[in-house]
């Protein structure tokens, strides 16, 4: 098969772009130059679909509509805002930036893709975004729908879980990329990809590139992109602890370096199977436990996790074991929590 010309590259950008402006969603932050509001939601779509993503974005923008109204926030009020976006390292890495800008930037968000990529949580992928959508810098985005448009368009086999992948891929997207309107172009190209080109049944048959396209021509739309490597996913079974003194539940901040790091849950004991009631008790001294009972399981599962979870409740017989931390409902109610908790409090104590 005849390879792609070189200058049928502006030919194929400018049909992606005649389907954008015919087939575009209205999206909030497709009408702003504002770099604070293109980053706020570049960081809120990295792995988070757009109708999920929305509200969360509306919500941010009402009640932090300067970057410094979110650099004064404290992390707990942003977080219980982020509360159930998931990934959290995300709002924790953007409540950081926005202090940064606040205190070395004179609150002004940076206007070169250079600086702007040294922003903590902006990579490759959101540095273009930012550049282009903001300041029509000329570089090209390369995100996961990208990665799927442009190995079908042009036949490219190399593996996108490879260590090579997004070099190869980046320069493909900036020799596509559109110099005159680099934040329609990108725009177009990741639009195309999650509504047109998409992974499972795409529409080939009303596809302006039907004719062009490798993989249409080949019939290979099922195996572009190659991705060898699989996301493996891990289980894991958490037993939650419901201690109560009075009216107040026993909450505690969870550590760096694992999912929900600096959000609230119940005391947590993690096992590596599911365990009995006599498991739990056997943790602690013996007497200390007057009485345990399981209130509830539930699976919950994550991108990369299976969560198998019990919640226990625990009656120690000494009401002051522990140094437990405890909050009542209204305190509760106010911290930044997994939803998984959130779903238990909705369901027994809310
Ligand atoms: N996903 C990531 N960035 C996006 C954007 N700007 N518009 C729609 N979906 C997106």
């Amino acid at each position: 098969m005849e390879p792609i010309l070189k200058d049928e590259f502006k030919g194929i950008s400018d049909s992606i772009i005649t389907w954008y402006e015919a087939n575009k969603r209205d999206l909030p932050w497709r009408h702003t130059r504002n770099p604070y509001k293109i980053w706020l939601s570049e960081i809120m779509l990295q792995q988070t679909r757009v109708e999920q993503g929305l509200s969360y974005y509306l919500k941010f923008v009402k009640n932090y509509p300067q970057i410094t109204d979110l650099a004064n926030a404290s992390e707990e009020q942003v977080l219980r805002d982020w509360q159930g976006l998931g990934y959290y390292s995300r709002a924790r890495n953007l409540h950081e930036t926005a202090k940064i800008i606040r205190d070395n930037y004179q609150g002004i968000f940076p206007q070169k893709y250079e600086d702007i990529k040294t922003l903590k949580g902006v990579g490759d992928y959101t540095a273009a975004a930012i550049a282009s959508f903001a300041f029509d810098l000329p570089y090209a985005v390369v995100d996961g729908n990208v990665f799927r448009v442009l190995s079908r368009i042009f036949g490219i086999e190399t593996d996108i879980s490879s260590s090579g992948a997004k070099k190869e891929f980046t320069e493909m997207a900036q020799r596509l990329l559109n110099n005159q309107n680099p934040a329609i172009h990108n725009q177009a190209m990741m639009e195309f990809g999650a509504l047109h080109c998409t992974p499972k049944k795409p529409s080939c048959n009303t596809c302006p590139l039907n004719k062009v396209c490798f993989a249409k021509r080949l019939n290979k739309q099922d195996e572009l992109p190659v991705k060898l490597k699989k996301t493996k996913v891990s289980n894991r079974y958490f037993n939650y602890l419901i201690i109560r003194k009075e009216a107040s539940l026993s909450l505690q901040k969870r550590k760096d370096k694992d999912i929900w790091s600096s959000l609230y849950e119940f005391p947590l004991i993690e096992t590596d199977e599911v365990v009995s009631s006599a498991s739990i008790v056997s943790v602690f001294e013996e007497g200390v436990v007057e009485n345990i009972k399981k209130i509830t399981e539930t699976r919950h599962i994550l991108s990369h996790q299976r969560l198998y979870c019990s919640f226990w409740e625990v009656v120690f017989r000494d009401k002051n074991y522990g140094d437990y931390a405890y909050f009542d409902i209204e305190e509760i109610k106010a911290l930044p929590k997994p939803v998984l908790i959130n779903n238990f409090l909705l369901q027994f104590y809310f």
